[in-house]
This record gives C-alpha cells, structure tokens and sequence, in this order.
C-alpha cells in the first residue's frame, strides 16, 4: 500500500454515526444531507430513462443537452458558460478528485482554507501533494477569513488553492471582494484556485453566493465544482459537474474516462430534469432549510455557555461548548447519554477541534427542537 494512502485518517464523522446507526432512540443530525428524500419529478425522469433503456456508456464528458441545460442553468445565476466549458461528473466529490487529478501531485503544494469537510483535503494527500492549512479565525463565534495569512500562504510555490465557500463545516462564506482579492494574488503567484461551491444556492442572503465564476475571466486558472446532491436533494445519486477554462476540458474528459467512464444516463436524465424544475424548486427548498435554520439558531444561541454564529449559508450549525474540548468525546457521548447525533469538529481538522457540526436539514424543524431538549439536558439544563 502506498504510504498516503496507508496514513489517511478514518473519517470520525463515521466513528461517531457507528455508534448510533440503528439505535431508533438517536436523532440523527451527523451527515450532510437532509432527511427529505429527492422530489418525483427527479425521480420519475430517472424511471423513465431506465424504462426506455437508458442503460449504456455515454461521453466522457456527459450528455450534450445536459452540459448544454447546465450552460443555461449557470447563465442565469453568474456570467455566461459555454458547454464546452462544462463537464459532467459522477458527484462533487468525484469533480473535485478529476481537479486535483488533473492539478497536482507529488512535490506540489496545495492551500487549503480549514476548517474543511475532509474530502478535501484527503485528495490532495492521496496524490502525493502536500497540504498547508490555512485556517478561518473565530472572531465573536464566526468563523472569518484572516486574508493576510491566506495571501502570506499563498506564494509562487503554490500550485492550488483549495477553498469551499459556504464552507462546511462553519457556514462562513467569501464576499465578492475577498474572492477578486484572492483571484488578483493568485494570478500573481501563477497559482490555479479549485473553489468548491456545491452550496451555493443553499445561501440565505440572496438567491445565490458570490461565486469565483462571476470574478474571474473564461480562461483563467480556475475550477469551480459542484454537485445536484445539495441544491435538488439528490445525495445519494452522484451527480455533479465541473466548470474549467475551455482548453482543458479535453483533458478532464480523458481523466472521466480512466476513472468512472461517465456518469449513468439515467441520472443524467434526472438531472435534466432537476435542472428544467430548478426555478420552482430550490427557493422552496432553500426557504425550507432557512426556516430549519432560524429554529435552530435562536433556540442553540440561547443557551449558556454556548458560542455560535448564525450561518449565511450550507447547511449546518457549527458550535461549542464551554469547557468541552474534545468533540469526538463529547459527540460519542451526546449519542450514547442524549441520544443526539452531531459530527465532531474533529472531523473538519484540528482546527475544528472542541466545536460540534449540526446539520439542520430537515424536512419536519420540530425534530430540531427535540435536538435542543437533549443537549439541554444533557449539559444539565
Ligand atoms: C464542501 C463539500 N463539497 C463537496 C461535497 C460533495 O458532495 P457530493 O459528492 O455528494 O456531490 C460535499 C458533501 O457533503 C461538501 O460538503
């Protein structure tokens, strides 16, 4: 086994749902995703293309009328896309591994805004890159960008810069400024940017965050991934798609080729039809996570000893406990004594160490006040 891969870390988000996976008495609030399963109109259009005999290999780089449908889709929320800027992929995470694949590899170094979902930062690692973790600074209990050390990390050495805004765990999310701010150092330093921003429409403060794309030209040095999983409820079906400057769009689809092939008709066919329903849907999915959102902030901030920021965007609260230290502890023991299921903050890196993750997603907010009531007594309130 090679040594990176040998030295990568479990994921202690999994630790911690182990313990509590099957228990009917745990309220589960550890993944990323909501409890709300993905609408019919999705889910019928992948019936039909599977009825139809949607069942073999397609592009590389997916359906012509999906990146076509994506071309639009992206036109109407940032600047105009061309298709052949677009590539399909089998999930984010897959469109962020075919980035970094494509980007870096031993003796390369990538920056990473922290604290940050692992995925991340384990694929870099994987190829043999190195990482050096930059991390948000809490200021009042939120999470924000310390911009001099991002740019004082940020030098000629730098092949990467990985950063996910709104970022998961923290919810903290880049202005328009501070991404022309990093995109003008980068252009300095020759380094490329992978911005990761699957939860950009899953934003509270307007019907989209500030995304790279609207900052930077057509052919600069920058990939933007994303995903159907957040935005039209699709987790468990792995779609999602990269935006890159024209002229590698061939390459990434030799990369598609060696790793997955291509992503399965049928979901890209429920794709399609997220993307013709994405009007109707996601500001009523959005408005729906807010409302999550704004019952579970209120009731977390008003506890004692309890630091938290309300999140401009994503999905989750993320939050500490006077004098507890140690989340994974803490979370294993909010399972087995509370019955409450959160990631520890762990997870997201040392950084993240002593704050808990709570994805408030979900399609019934009451179960968020059950939440509370357990945490409550549990930290003997
Ligand atoms: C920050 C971030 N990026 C990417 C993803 C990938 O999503 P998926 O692989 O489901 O498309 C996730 C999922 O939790 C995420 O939190």
């Amino acid at each position: 086994m090679r040594q990176p891969i040998a030295q990568l870390p479990g994921s202690k988000i999994r630790e911690v749902a182990n313990a509590g996976l099957g228990r009917a008495d745990v309220l589960p609030f550890w993944f990323g995703e909501s409890d709300e399963p993905t609408p019919a109109f999705i889910r019928e259009a992948a019936i039909r293309a599977l009825n139809d005999g949607e069942t073999f290999y397609a592009h590389n780089l997916g359906l012509p009328e999906l990146r076509e449908a994506l071309s639009t889709y992206i036109g109407r929320l940032h600047k105009a896309v061309v298709a052949d800027r677009i590539a399909v992929t089998s999930s984010g995470v897959n469109a962020l591994m075919l980035a970094m694949q494509a980007l870096a590899g031993p003796g390369d170094e990538v920056v990473a805004v922290v604290p940050l979902w692992p995925n991340l930062t384990a694929q870099p690692s994987i190829l043999g890159a190195s990482v050096k973790r930059v991390s948000l600074v809490v200021r009042a209990g939120a999470w924000q960008l310390d911009m001099d050390a991002l740019l004082a990390a940020v030098t000629s050495a730098t092949t990467v810069l990985l950063i996910n805004a709104p970022n998961n765990p923290t919810g903290w999310t880049l202005t328009r400024a501070e991404q022309e701010t990093i995109l003008a150092h980068c252009r300095r330093t020759g380094t490329w940017i992978i911005a990761d921003e699957v939860y950009e429409r899953v934003f509270f403060e307007g019907s989209c965050a500030p995304s790279f794309l609207d900052a930077a030209e057509p052919d600069e040095r920058l990939i933007v991934a994303q995903s159907f999983s957040k935005s039209f409820l699709m987790t468990g079906w792995r779609l999602g798609w990269l935006v890159l400057p024209a002229s590698m769009t061939d390459d990434i689809g030799k990369l598609i080729e060696f790793n997955t092939s291509c992503a399965p008709v049928f979901i890209q066919r429920a794709g399609l039809a997220a993307l013709a329903g994405a009007d109707d849907f996601v500001p009523a999915l959005v408005q729906r996570l807010k409302q999550c959102r704004d019952t579970l902030l209120p009731q977390l901030a008003a506890l004692p000893g309890i630091s938290v920021a309300t999140p401009a965007g994503g999905m989750y609260a993320f939050f500490r406990i006077e004098g507890q230290d140690d989340s994974l502890a803490l979370a294993m023991r909010l399972v087995a004594e509370a019955g409450l299921g959160l990631a520890p903050g762990v997870a997201f890196g040392d950084e993240g160490e002593g704050w808990l993750r709570w994805c408030f997603a979900s399609h019934d907010p009451s179960r968020l006040g059950l939440g509370v009531e357990r945490l409550k007594r549990f930290i003997g309130l």
